[in-house]
């Protein structure tokens, strides 16, 4: 499958103005980005994240290293910039302007005119669910809903590829699942994303591979399926005994939390559960479940990243 995105090498260094500290922003990056998925471009604050996607944008240059978009490396080019929708992070807009009359004011920056511009405006406010507040003054919106509309504009040229940095940052939990199932949306109908986000439990809900950046350099990158290696088994027990958990803990069993008069317990990493089941029926520990517990996307960020620090620290 040849990628929507390539990048070779890439690499950025701000040049300091004033005899400081250049900052090398981003190292030789390696990324691809495939058709039709959702790519989750992750990393700490000031890991890259915002300096990668404003090269893919053309709108700061490379220090070196190569950029190939829908197979093309002229990425000035029409056909490309047309192809690409950008949310930025934090998107303004003009409080005064309706939600449409940004949009008309995108689509003509696209080239769109006349009625296939009301056209595209009605499809993509529709496709954002805006539709009631399409004349409304921006003053009067939600963040919600100026978010919406920044997917709106982003959508507005019909493009192959959206690149949306932050999109869910500061909205409602209602707010964030609706903008969450537009972007599955569009990708089932063959969008390809790529999006840079803090929100992990958002992020593991969509998303077909990650990448995570820490200090200009790609730490972990693949299949969201295969980078959550760490499996193992929870048993969920009620009421158990502190004694009796005392006596699990000396086995290597750990709790790892307790609510409601239940706990959770972890069978390490080497013990079989039927050993595990064992102690704790030899602790007359009454069970609930036994149920296989994945990594999670947050658990997989914090052991990457901790793990990237402190081979920093070692070099240091
Ligand atoms: N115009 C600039 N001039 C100098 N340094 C910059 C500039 N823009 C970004 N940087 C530096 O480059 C590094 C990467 O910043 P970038 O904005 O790409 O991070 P990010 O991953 O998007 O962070 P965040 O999660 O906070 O948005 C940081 O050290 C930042 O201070
Ligand atoms: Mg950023």
């Amino acid at each position: 499958m040849s990628a929507v995105i390539q990048t070779t090498k890439l690499s950025k260094v701000y040049e300091s103005a004033w005899g400081g500290q250049d900052v090398h922003a981003l190292k030789e990056l390696d990324l691809t980005v495939l058709p039709g998925e959702i790519f989750a471009y992750l990393g700490p604050n000031g890991s890259g994240k915002t300096t990668t996607i404003k090269m893919l944008l053309g709108l700061i240059f490379p220090s070196s290293g190569e950029i190939e978009i829908l197979g093309s490396k002229d990425i000035s080019s029409s056909k490309v910039k047309r192809n690409i929708g950008y949310l930025p992070e934090g998107a303004y807009y003009p409080d005064f302007l309706r939600g449409e009359e940004i949009l008309r004011y995108y689509g003509k920056l696209y080239g769109l005119r006349g009625a296939d511009l009301e056209r595209r405006i009605d499809q993509v406010i529709e496709t954002v669910g805006m539709t009631h507040a399409r004349s409304r003054l921006l003053r009067g919106y939600s963040k919600g809903m100026r978010q919406r509309i920044g997917l709106a504009q982003a959508l507005i040229s019909d493009p192959q590829i959206l690149i949306l940095d932050e999109p869910t940052t500061g909205l409602d939990p209602i707010a964030r699942k609706e903008i969450r199932d537009i972007l599955a949306h569009l990708r089932d109908n063959g969008k390809t994303l790529l999006i840079s986000s803090h929100e992990l439990l958002e992020v593991e809900l969509i998303s077909n591979r990650v990448g995570i950046l820490y200090q200009g350099v790609l730490q972990a990158f693949g299949d969201m399926d295969s980078l959550l290696t760490n499996r193992d088994i929870s048993i969920n027990v009620s009421n158990p005994p502190a004694a009796a958990l005392a006596i699990l803990e000396e086995k290597g069993i750990r709790k790892e939390d307790e609510a409601g008069g239940s706990a959770k317990l972890r069978v390490p990493e080497g013990m079989s559960v039927y050993d595990a089941l064992e102690l704790c029926k030899s602790q007359s520990i009454q069970l609930v479940s036994v149920a296989p517990r994945r990594e999670t996307l947050e658990e997989l960020f914090v052991r990457t990243v901790g793990a990237a620090e402190a081979k920093e620290k070692v070099a240091q």
